[in-house]
């Protein structure tokens, strides 16, 4: 997958710019506070119609401005043109001028793996932190994913409404509890079964692509959920058993609303006994592995997104990691600092500088 062109109008700092990319490396440099994260944002959003920084989307809206338009040109299988507005009524997402009504048409078009020093604090982050990893990812695979997974999260409200009702009025229908419990175990199974599958697919390639960045160490991701090893039936009939206490607590007490993962490194929680260069090759491998299964799935790489990763590594690690990245993946890259970056690596990309606002190739 290839972005050809971007072109923004009043996104975060930027009033109106248009970009034609390189089809391989391109590193946007820049001083502190000049733009860099805010284009590969557009990038990002462009891809999943949602910011890896704000869950506001009209933060992503420039200062005193009402809308923002982001929109490229994207080669996956065909060239398509892809736009992304934000204004105060909400989000609004075309394919080739073609208003597309449900996200998860969308979003699984684009693949997008971004890196940034900022994601270990996954391991010190709530589990929901890390289910959202998890969604972000498995969506882009799974066109299916976001549908089951919003009708799971309002089916559990509808039940966790009901289940005080219950409370307040012990005669209402345990048949219709029933009806509920049973519609959120169906999307439940259903997602469970996604991130399973996902979590298999991580642990073939992580370990090797740990192993490749830190040069020691095991490394495998393990899927803890409620669901685990049971059947549909089993789990129903856990549901029914704690009914009872469910209406005292007023709420759904087991489901893949719990849902984590946990990395172990040599067989050691890897968030309670990994250091902090180990933690930080840890979620680096786990994007890797990412890649390489969008290229199993897809036939193609994904986008990359190397975002002030330069700063943050040693340079061992970074020779490592580019290592791993071929010719065919579209990279971008952001720096504070050229001279960080391998004079390689810079005669092959395209460079972007940023100043006043402004971008030039240089
Ligand atoms: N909605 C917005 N409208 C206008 N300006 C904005 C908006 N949101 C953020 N900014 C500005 O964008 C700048 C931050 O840009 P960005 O995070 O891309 O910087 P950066 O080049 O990545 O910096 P660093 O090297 O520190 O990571 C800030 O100066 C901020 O004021
Ligand atoms: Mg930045």
């Amino acid at each position: 997958m290839k972005i050809n062109s971007l072109k923004l109008v009043n996104f975060r700092n930027y009033s109106n710019i248009f970009l034609k990319f390189n089809k391989n490396i391109n590193i946007i440099y820049g001083n502190n506070g000049f733009g860099k994260t805010n284009l590969v944002e557009a990038i990002y959003t462009l891809s999943l119609t949602k910011s890896f920084r704000t869950a506001n989307d009209r933060n992503l809206i420039k200062k005193g401005e009402l809308s923002t338009k982001i929109e490229g040109e994207v080669e996956t299988n065909t060239c398509n043109n892809y736009q992304i507005i934000i204004n105060n009524d909400g989000k609004k997402v075309k394919i080739d001028n073609k208003m597309i009504s449900k996200m998860s048409e969308y979003i699984s078009n684009i693949n997008i793996v971004l890196l940034e020093p900022e994601e270990q604090t996954i391991f010190k982050a709530s589990p929901q932190l890390r289910r959202k990893l998890l969604n972000i990812e498995i969506s882009q695979l799974r066109k299916e994913y976001i549908i089951y997974l919003n009708n799971y999260n309002k089916t559990m409200k509808q039940r966790n409404f009901y289940l005080r009702e219950l409370y307040v009025n012990g005669n209402a229908s345990r048949e219709y509890l029933d009806i509920l419990t049973k519609k959120m175990l169906e999307y439940g199974y259903k997602i469970y079964r996604f991130r399973n599958e996902f979590i298999e697919k991580i642990n073939k390639y992580i370990g090797q692509a740990f192993f490749n960045i830190q040069n020691s160490g095991e490394l495998f991701v393990k899927y803890v959920s409620d669901y685990n090893n049971k059947t549909e039936e089993e789990i129903l009939k856990n549901y029914q058993k704690n009914y009872e206490k469910e209406i005292v607590m007023g709420k759904t007490l087991n489901g893949i609303h719990h849902d984590d993962i946990v990395f172990y490194l040599d067989n050691h929680n890897i968030s309670e006994w990994g250091s902090n260069g180990q933690q930080k090759s840890a979620i680096l491998a786990f994007k890797l592995a990412e890649i390489a299964i969008i290229r199993e799935e897809k036939g193609m790489n994904p986008i990359l997104i190397l975002d002030d990763l330069f700063s943050a590594l040693d340079r061992n690690k970074i020779k490592n990691i580019l290592s791993v990245l071929n010719e065919d993946i579209q990279t971008f890259i952001t720096t504070t600092d050229l001279k960080i970056i391998n004079k390689d690596l810079i005669n092959k990309a395209l460079v972007f500088k940023l100043q006043n606002n402004e971008i030039k190739e240089v």
